[in-house]
């Protein structure tokens, strides 16, 4: 890649990927992502993140074109999921003199992501500096933003901050610096994306990362995927984004109660239909709603999931399990901000009913409320059914009214 100087003696050393569709397995990158990586070049010269390690060939001839393998001092990683530090085995190989610069649990998981006892690390404490002769860094831990390790590094001669992931996007085009791209809003779009997919759970964090943030002055934002952010482009646009999505308060009362539902024969639309009308009878502030899971837009219901204080949601049983469409519902649950949420299960079955004992164990596993063991009905609901509806309906809104306190 051609050299690109980004302010005197900092280049961009990254990588482009216009073509992934899909990153980490779980999230869509309609517009491709970057590996960003960044070198200072002074009279100790520092590289900031390296690349997804499938790249590590012209990765590395980047970084040849600005300085000699043997005069880099330091790798600075600001956190270690392998996009980042993927290559920092092969890099260290090459980088004989380079002392590795992170946090405790960085350097905890780089040790167990290299496998590698020949690598010097320096560790990062909150607000230590080190000079790299006319510029200085300086590092302030940014925990779970979004992992464990996670820190900025700020160098403040050059107005710069070095985020990682915080504040990024998955998104590609020639242009490296926020100014220079031409589909601003298919950007915003990317942006977006990868707050809700990255970023949403962790908005704590986030409020706290930003105020970190605007206690130093700097006009360029480092990211580590999309464009450079620069106060003349779309850095304001990112901060202000991050601060608005992430500064919401959860419901302390139910706005909607759901219930999805899937089904086959309309018997687990019945359990659905009758459960919401016992709900609403017990009290219509729970604005208890269903929800037909195929029929209704996937991420208007992950929201409505999400943002609930608690759901229920039935299943058939088609063989011996539960069916995609609530599997996939359920996949998107913000497990980290769900704690012990209230959830009914329930669901008609013919033979045995293992849909409904599946979807319990597995909301128990990522640490979520199931109640009871859930309600299964034989085939066709009948009014012989309406005791033990009512009986799950009211431990359901028992336990909403135990959680929402
Ligand atoms: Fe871009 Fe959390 O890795």
């Amino acid at each position: 890649m051609k050299k690109y100087e980004l302010k005197p003696g900092l280049f961009y050393v990254g990588i482009k990927n216009p073509t992934l569709r899909t990153f980490d397995i779980v999230m869509r990158t309609d517009y491709g992502t970057t590996y960003n990586s960044y070198l200072i070049k002074d009279e100790k010269n520092a590289l900031i993140e390296t690349a997804h390690h499938s790249f590590f060939d012209s990765y590395i001839e980047s970084v040849q074109e600005i300085v000699d393998l043997n005069t880099i001092d330091y790798i600075i990683l600001n956190h270690t999921e392998p996009d980042h530090s993927g290559s920092l085995n092969n890099l260290v190989k090459l980088c004989p003199h380079a002392t590795v610069v992170c946090t405790t649990p960085a350097s905890i998981y780089l040790k167990a992501i290299t496998n590698n006892s020949a690598i010097k690390f320096q560790i990062a404490k909150n607000g230590d500096t080190i000079s790299l002769g006319r510029n200085s860094l300086q590092f302030i831990l940014a925990p779970f933003l979004h992992w464990p390790d996670t820190m900025f590094t700020y160098c403040s001669e050059m107005s710069t901050v070095f985020t990682c992931d915080f504040l990024g996007a998955h998104y590609c085009e020639d242009a490296i610096v926020d100014s220079k791209i031409h589909y601003v809003n298919k950007y915003k779009h990317g942006f977006l994306n990868y707050y809700n997919d990255i970023f949403s759970p962790f908005k704590k964090h986030v409020l706290e990362g930003l105020k970190k943030l605007s206690g130093l002055p700097f006009d360029m934002a480092c990211v580590s995927h999309g464009p450079v952010l620069t106060s003349s482009g779309l850095l304001n646009y990112a901060m202000d984004s991050y601060y608005a999505l992430s500064n919401t308060v959860m419901p302390q009362t139910p706005k909607i109660t759901p219930v999805f539902y899937c089904s086959a024969y309309g018997f687990t639309r019945k359990i659905a239909d009758a459960i919401v009308k016992e709900i609403n009878k017990i009290s219509s502030d729970y604005n208890c709603q269903s929800y037909d899971i195929i029929e209704h837009d996937m991420n208007m219901l992950i929201k409505l999931m999400n943002e609930s204080v608690g759901f229920l949601i039935g299943s058939p049983t088609i063989n011996r399990d539960t069916v995609p469409p609530v599997l996939s519902l359920l996949s998107h649950i913000d497990a980290i901000n769900s704690a012990k949420k209230p959830v009914g299960v329930f669901g008609s079955y013919g033979w045995s009913g293992e849909a409904i004992p599946t979807i319990v164990a597995r909301l128990s596993s990522i640490k979520l409320n199931p109640i009871n063991s859930g309600l299964k009905i034989n085939f066709n609901p009948s009014i012989s059914d309406d005791d033990q509806i009512k009986a799950y309906a009211k431990d359901f809104t028992d336990a909403i009214a135990s959680y929402a306190k």
